[in-house]
């Protein structure tokens, strides 16, 4: 199916958020709160995740993508970049076998240039392997900034098209990291914090953002539903008005 840009045209909209994306943000903090090392928050939030991609899975979300990694994230100490790079390997290793099981297919998505050639290869070894499940995908942004995306996108675009000058919004779609998604509809950011730290500038255009103070390793299956209630109670008018919106309700 060939996804909507929320830009060109109305999407269809249901009532569970088909596409979810989250920046897991705060396990530093939920570490040091309890005086233990930032890494040992890091460990804790590979848990929620594991609770988050199921509860998502049950509820009828067909996409969700985590920001685990940014561009702007190799600023931080090495000892913290190289423990992250260490637990992404491990929970490659662990967890696929056990995604495949449960229908989860899994795309990793970012520059991967930079990482380590080994996890490069596991990375696109998992992406094989679950390649033909189809009850949710999980994306998982690692060395990813949304102003990354739109340039390689570009790029790409204008190296297929030589000699072209003018492009639509329609024709960079395609190039776009995630051009396997719709748009997210739900947008949440654990942590307290808000802001989109260069997340996915071009493909939340139209998302409903949704910010919580609880900290990722403590967002949970109820933490999850509170953000989807929350996005029940928003009217999506995609620059119509309240009015329109009504009347194309009660039509349908
Ligand atoms: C998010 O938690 C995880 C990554 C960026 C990898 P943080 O590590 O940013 O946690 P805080 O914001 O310092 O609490
Ligand atoms: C954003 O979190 C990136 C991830 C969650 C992977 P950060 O904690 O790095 O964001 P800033 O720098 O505080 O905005
Ligand atoms: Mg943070």
């Amino acid at each position: 199916m060939k996804h909507q840009s929320s830009t060109l045209a109305v999407p269809d909209i249901s009532a569970v958020p088909r596409h979810v994306a989250i920046i897991m943000d705060g396990n530093g903090r939920w570490a040091t709160k309890r005086f233990l090392p930032r890494v040992a928050g890091h460990a804790k939030g590979v848990d929620a995740v594991r609770a988050i991609v199921e509860a998502c899975a049950v509820r009828g979300v067909e996409f969700l993508t985590l920001f685990a990694f940014s561009s702007e994230n190799w600023r931080r100490p090495a000892d913290e970049v190289s423990v992250l790079m260490r637990l992404f390997m491990t929970v490659l290793e662990r967890e696929v076998g056990k995604m495949s099981l449960n229908g989860i297919r899994l795309k990793i998505v970012g520059d991967m240039s930079r990482f380590d050639p080994k996890l490069q290869e596991m990375a696109l070894r998992a992406e094989a392997q679950t390649a033909d499940n189809h009850r949710l995908t999980l994306t998982v942004c690692a060395n990813y900034g949304g102003r990354w995306d739109v340039m390689q996108a570009v790029s790409r675009m204008v190296k297929d098209n030589p000699g072209a000058h003018d492009f639509s919004e329609g024709q960079l779609a395609p190039y776009l990291a995630m051009a396997y998604a719709p748009e997210p509809d739900l947008f949440i950011r654990t942590g307290g914090e808000q802001r989109i730290s260069n997340f996915l500038l071009w493909q939340l255009a139209y998302s409903e953002l949704y910010f919580t103070d609880t900290f990722w390793p403590d967002f949970d299956a109820e933490a999850l539903d509170l953000a989807i209630a929350s996005y029940q109670q928003r009217e999506r008018r995609f620059g119509r008005t309240s009015a329109q919106v009504l009347d194309k309700k009660k039509a349908s």
